[in-house]
């Protein structure tokens, strides 16, 4: 059997089982994105944590990132995490850490990486953590992390591209292009590509292979109709945050996709895959105040908290079943079928040299 075959699973009928909002979004395009976002959460996210079956990985929806890379050794390696300074970043930095992996955490607010950086110093005192700046709504910030960066003169093993936003209102960033697509796609893939030399070098002189581990959401089932809106990203008008959102985590998985199909190509010793962490309770949806605050109080019940949702993350970086792995889309620390439009390798092709074009 491949390697691909025994990772896949099926996805649990989410065919047939579509997340209530978009059911509700059908009915009523114009719902709050509150109520939007309690009831996207797909009941296979909820259910899936009450569940402790056998899965081709081990692990299940209610393992924790520690739990899922017990007895590995990241020592000597160097790993960048994107917005770390808080939700699933954060603990993803901290278990890396505890492995024994040196990381540099990619964020916006110094400030508050500080005190992740102190909180976890306190747990591993040896522990080697840098906090660099970087706002990947900014592109002129990405390539200032990067010049940072490479000023430390590390290798580099695992790019953890993490940070992200969700469901904001309408707004471009400094270089013009819509808030959810720059942060969430554009940032990264600038820093991806920028990032990727120094990645293949290590990989080939160190003869450990390299990964990079893109966090999408399986919100990608819920883009615009045209899937990216290659010719209206950054118009107000017909902007919904919702589908904004969908499409930024579609452009996700696309582009893990296509560098992967790339990477294969040149024979790089490079893995790349994609993730959806779960519904977990963080602070992504701060800006709704009051609201933020009782999903996350009524979420601590029934959703996965940081230590599951950087579960899939964490295998994706360290796990040695994912050697070799490239191109997958992973749920729970194990891989599943994407919908059409996430394979669509035009599409993955297109978004490639619009992403490019843009960068010019
Ligand atoms: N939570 C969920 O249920 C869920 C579900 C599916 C997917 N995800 C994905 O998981 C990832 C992590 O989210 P989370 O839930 O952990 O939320 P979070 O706690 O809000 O973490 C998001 C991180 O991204 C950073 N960030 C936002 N905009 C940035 C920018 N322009 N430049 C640099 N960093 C920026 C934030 O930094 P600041 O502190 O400076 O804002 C924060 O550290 C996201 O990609 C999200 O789409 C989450």
């Amino acid at each position: 059997m491949s390697k691909k075959a025994l990772f896949v699973r099926p996805t649990d009928g989410d065919e047939h089982q579509p997340c209530l909002c978009s059911a509700l979004l059908l009915k009523k395009p114009r719902c709050s994105p509150p109520v939007c976002l309690c009831l996207r959460l797909s009941l296979n996210d909820m259910l899936g944590l009450l569940r402790r079956r056998s899965s081709p990985s081990g692990f299940s929806p209610s393992s924790t990132a520690k739990e899922v890379t017990a007895g590995i050794d990241g020592s000597g390696l160097v790993a960048i995490v994107t917005g770390a300074s808080s939700g699933i970043g954060a603990e993803t930095c901290r278990v890396l850490v505890l492995r024994g992996v040196h990381v540099i955490m990619g964020v916006r607010n110094p400030s508050a990486a500080e005190r992740v950086r102190e909180e976890i110093l306190e747990q591993v005192p040896t522990a080697k953590i840098h906090i660099i700046q970087l706002d990947l709504s900014s592109m002129s910030s990405v390539r200032r992390f990067v010049h940072d960066f490479c000023a430390l003169d590390l290798p580099l093993n695992i790019l953890i591209n993490n940070a992200g936003i969700a469901f904001v209102p309408f707004k471009l960033s400094e270089d013009g292009i819509e808030l959810h697509f720059a942060t969430n796609h554009l940032g990264h893939f600038l820093l991806t590509d920028l990032l990727l030399e120094k990645i293949k070098v290590t990989a080939k002189e160190s003869g450990i292979e390299g990964r990079v581990v893109i966090v999408a959401s399986d919100s990608y089932k819920h883009p615009y109709r045209e899937g990216i809106r290659f010719d209206k990203i950054n118009d107000k008008s017909g902007y919904n945050s919702i589908l904004a959102y969908g499409q930024s985590k579609l452009a996700n998985i696309l582009h893990s996709n296509e560098l992967s199909s790339r990477l294969k190509e040149q024979d790089a010793k490079v893995v790349v895959n994609a993730l959806h962490p779960g519904a977990v309770v963080t602070n992504i949806v701060r800006h709704w105040g009051f609201l933020n605050g009782l999903l996350c109080t009524l979420g601590k019940f029934i959703l996965k908290g940081v230590e599951q949702g950087a579960a899939t993350v964490c295998y994706l970086a360290l796990h040695p079943q994912v050697a070799g792995v490239t191109g997958n889309y992973f749920v729970d620390c194990n891989a599943v079928e994407l919908k059409s439009h996430a394979i669509d390798t035009g599409l993955a092709k297109r978004l490639w040299d619009f992403s490019v074009s843009l960068l010019r």
